[in-house]
């Protein structure tokens, strides 16, 4: 297998589409939503997918300012992937990412019924946090809400430190 994590772009939109609506049905992001959360802004955002030779077998997305919170917005497999690690190396890349940003807190929202992710994110250090009732439309479903508390990369730890520094000099 040669899978690489990569950049999403405007190229994937179809196929990216297309796993939505297979394993999220009425509740999927639609093309133009995905292409919209994928040009928007990339200072806030980071979307990347796993690529096994020109094929995509997963995806994932993640809001993220430098120095804040940072927020898992989506996450997700080929179904006939499953199993192969395809999940926890995407939850990494997205982790990755924000600990270079510097952000310290991650959430994200699942539903309540979604063991299999629920394990996956409990295993890289989520815990629960509360439960947003009725989040998912049209079905109602309510979503787990829940964080991971982590160090920023050290040069993101470098430069918020200097830009402190920098602010105590200012004053
Ligand atoms: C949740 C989801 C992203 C997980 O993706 P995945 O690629 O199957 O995840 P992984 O393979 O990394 O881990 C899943 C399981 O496979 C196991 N596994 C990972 N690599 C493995 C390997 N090389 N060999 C055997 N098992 C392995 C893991 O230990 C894990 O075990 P568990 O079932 O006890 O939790 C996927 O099921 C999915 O897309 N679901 C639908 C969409 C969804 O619900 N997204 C989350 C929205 S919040």
């Amino acid at each position: 297998m040669s899978m690489v994590l990569r950049p999403m772009d405007r190229g994937d939109i179809a196929a990216v589409a297309a796993m939505e609506e297979t394993l999220f049905g009425a509740e999927a992001w639609s093309p133009e939503l995905l292409a919209t959360e994928v040009t928007v802004d990339p200072v806030s955002r980071y979307y990347i997918v796993a690529d096994d030779d020109g094929v995509i077998t997963g995806y994932g997305g993640l809001f993220a300012q430098r120095g804040g919170q940072a927020d898992v917005l989506t996450l997700a497999v080929a179904a006939h992937r499953w199993g192969e690690g395809i999940g926890t190396a995407l939850l990494e890349g997205l982790l990755s990412e924000a600990a270079r940003r510097g952000c310290t807190e991650i959430f994200l929202e699942v539903r309540v019924d979604n063991d299999r992710a629920q394990r996956l994110y409990r295993r890289r250090g989520f815990t629960d946090i509360g439960v947003r009732r009725a989040y998912y439309q049209p079905s109602g479903t309510d979503a787990l809400v829940m964080r991971l508390i982590q160090e920023p990369a050290p040069a993101a730890k470098k430069e918020h430190l200097a830009g402190r520094q920098r602010g105590r000099r200012d004053r």
